[in-house]
């Protein structure tokens, strides 16, 4: 296998979603427990469509872990221009993922997103370095 073609099976293509909307994919992930063992999971990124940039992030709440979308699919607001976290409602810019109001210590978890030849391509793995820990 060559390097490129190592490279290319890093990566998955999704669909780009409409504007104000999200493309669920899935992802693998280490979780690094309290105890320091870490197991792989399989979990979800959600790739937002904003003002016509992309952005993928984590489905993820840095807050409690939980997902974004308790209500499966609902990520924005009603107002169309903020992610919330249904569990306990915080809120988040959804192009710099920064936290703007709610209990996060810290903004959405980011993920990677390529646009090559009218294809959008987003990693089957999270960044272990961004790993959020519980
Ligand atoms: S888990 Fe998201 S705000 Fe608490």
């Amino acid at each position: 296998m060559s390097e490129n073609d190592a490279d290319q099976a890093r990566w998955q293509r999704i669909e780009r979603p409409l504007e104000g909307q999200v493309t669920s994919f899935d992802l693998k992930a280490t979780l690094v427990l309290s105890t320091g063992k870490q197991i792989e999971i399989s979990e979800q990124g959600v790739l937002v469509c904003y003002q016509g940039e992309l952005r993928a992030w984590r489905n993820r709440c840095p807050h409690a872990g939980s997902p974004l979308d308790w209500n499966p699919g609902r990520f924005f607001t009603e107002e169309g221009d903020l992610l919330v976290c249904h569990t306990h409602g915080a809120l988040f810019n959804p192009l710099s993922g920064d936290c703007l109001s709610g209990p996060c210590p810290r903004g959405l978890f980011p993920i990677e997103v390529k646009e090559e030849r009218d294809e959008i391509l987003v990693p089957l793995s999270a960044d272990d370095g961004d790993a959020p820990d519980y």
